[in-house]
């Protein structure tokens, strides 16, 4: 069965308390299940992970190089400022697609731009946790 890393960057781990009238009420708890429970009707393996900590999210995709097929990223803060993240990326061969909860274009300039869009096939941002899941759909049609 394909892996798929799903990889979560800074504050994440708070989500469903962190802002909820952008990020919404749900917790990254329900955001993992959710995942696991779909990847299980794709026939996608799900590793799930986040980190508040750049260098551990560049371990996690160094590891994901070994384990995993595919990688959905949702790199919070760092899409905008990590370009060791975005190199780390450029060092996994599979498909990799960025995933932001919100439309980050409908936000502050400083999100318009993402390091990790250079690298990633497709972008899902302003669909809510959703984004996940549709991220998961279309990579079962890549690797699946
Ligand atoms: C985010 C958008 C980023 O700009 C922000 O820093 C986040 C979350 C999103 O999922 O909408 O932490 O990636």
């Amino acid at each position: 069965m394909p892996t798929v890393y799903v990889l979560n960057g800074p504050n994440l781990n708070l989500l469903g308390q962190r802002q909820p009238e952008i990020y919404g009420s749900t917790t990254l708890a329900d955001v993992e299940r959710d995942c696991k429970a779909l990847g299980a009707e794709l026939g996608l393996e799900i590793a799930f992970h986040q980190s508040n900590h750049e260098g551990a999210i560049i371990d996690l995709i160094h590891e994901a190089r070994l384990k995993a097929q595919a990688i959905v990223i949702n790199p919070a803060a760092f899409t905008h400022t990590s370009v060791a993240i975005l190199d780390a990326l450029n060092t996994f061969d599979g498909p990799v697609i960025e995933v932001h909860i919100s439309n980050v274009h409908k936000r502050e300039s400083f999100r318009h731009h993402s390091y990790v869009s250079l690298r990633a096939e497709g972008v899902i941002a302003g669909f809510g946790i959703h984004g996940y899941l549709l991220a998961l759909r279309h990579v079962a049609k890549l690797v699946g």
